[in-house]
């Protein structure tokens, strides 16, 4: 069995792009192609035009991976760690630039704690850390905000977006959808190994998640009323309909086609 076969694909310089697929699809093994962990035996890489394996020192500065899996060493603090990660590229005096990852992650209380003595949501945030220590310009997140709390789901989102305005490229996986619609501007979805989809996310919506936009109306008296809407300007004079009917309106839920139902019909 192929891991990987035929994908071909270009994500550009300072875009927000996102890798979908479910479990197995293949999107660890094309991120560790990329990260230079495993040897495709066919085909090339390229991070800025450095090639991951004849060039794999220039691509692997140009690169920050946040792995999937957690792991560490357990004896060194969380400081510690950032800075082991820094002589890695040849940095040295890079305090400064770990101080304010570590705060942007809400790490700074953590700095001088053992890595072993780390929750699972807090040795995440260590790895978005250790990904960014070289500052790379290119950010590749497998599942960032897996096992992570709503609170640094947040900071982690504000933080990403932030560097991505600052013109790093991000490359995301996630399984949480809403979290790919809202922040990747293009998508390429993954199914046993293969693209079964790669375009912008509006395309990919417009495409696959149907257009109907359905509102859901509750009346006061209880009585329920479900709304096709050819649009969202459809809305108001539906609404107007139903009141000249006599129907109070107590409660009202919006509907619209989003990245799951483009999910289920690109890879069920
Ligand atoms: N080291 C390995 N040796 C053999 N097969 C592997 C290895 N790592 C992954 N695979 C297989 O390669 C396929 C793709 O796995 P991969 O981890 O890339 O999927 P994924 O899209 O990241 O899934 P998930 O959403 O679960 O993280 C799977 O069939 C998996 O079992
Ligand atoms: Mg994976």
């Amino acid at each position: 069995m192929r891991a990987l076969a035929g994908v071909s694909l270009a994500v550009e310089e300072g875009e927000f792009f996102g890798l979908l697929g479910p479990n197995g699809a293949g999107k660890t093994t094309l991120i560790n192609v990329v990260a230079g962990l495993v040897r495709a035996d066919a085909g090339s890489v390229r991070v800025m035009g450095a090639d991951v394996v004849r060039d794999y020192r220039s691509a692997r500065r140009r690169l920050g991976v946040v792995p999937q899996e957690l792991v560490f060493d357990p004896f060194f603090t969380v400081r510690e760690t950032l800075r082991i990660q820094s002589g890695y590229y040849g940095i040295r005096g890079n305090d400064a630039w770990i101080d304010e990852v570590m705060q942007h992650l809400d790490l700074t209380a953590k700095a001088d704690v053992n890595m072993r003595a780390l929750s699972g949501g807090m040795k995440r945030r260590v790895l978005v850390a250790q990904a960014l220590v070289h500052k790379p310009p290119v950010i590749v997140l497998d599942e960032p905000t897996a096992g992570v709390d709503v609170e640094l789901r947040q900071g982690l989102w504000q933080f990403i977006t932030r560097l991505n305005r600052d013109g790093h490229t991000i490359v995301l996986t996630t399984h949480y959808l809403e979290e790919a619609e809202l922040h990747c501007s293009r998508i390429a979805m993954l199914k046993a190994g293969r693209i079964v989809a790669l375009d912008s996310t509006r395309n990919l919506l417009a495409r696959f998640g149907g257009s109907r936009t359905t509102a859901r109306v509750v009346a006061r008296d209880g009585r329920q009323f479900t709304l096709e809407l050819a649009g969202y300007g459809d809305l108001e004079p539906q609404l107007a309909r139903l009141r000249a009917q006599g129907v109070e309106i107590a409660d009202l839920e919006l509907d619209r086609p989003d990245l799951e139902q483009v999910f289920l019909a690109l890879t069920s």
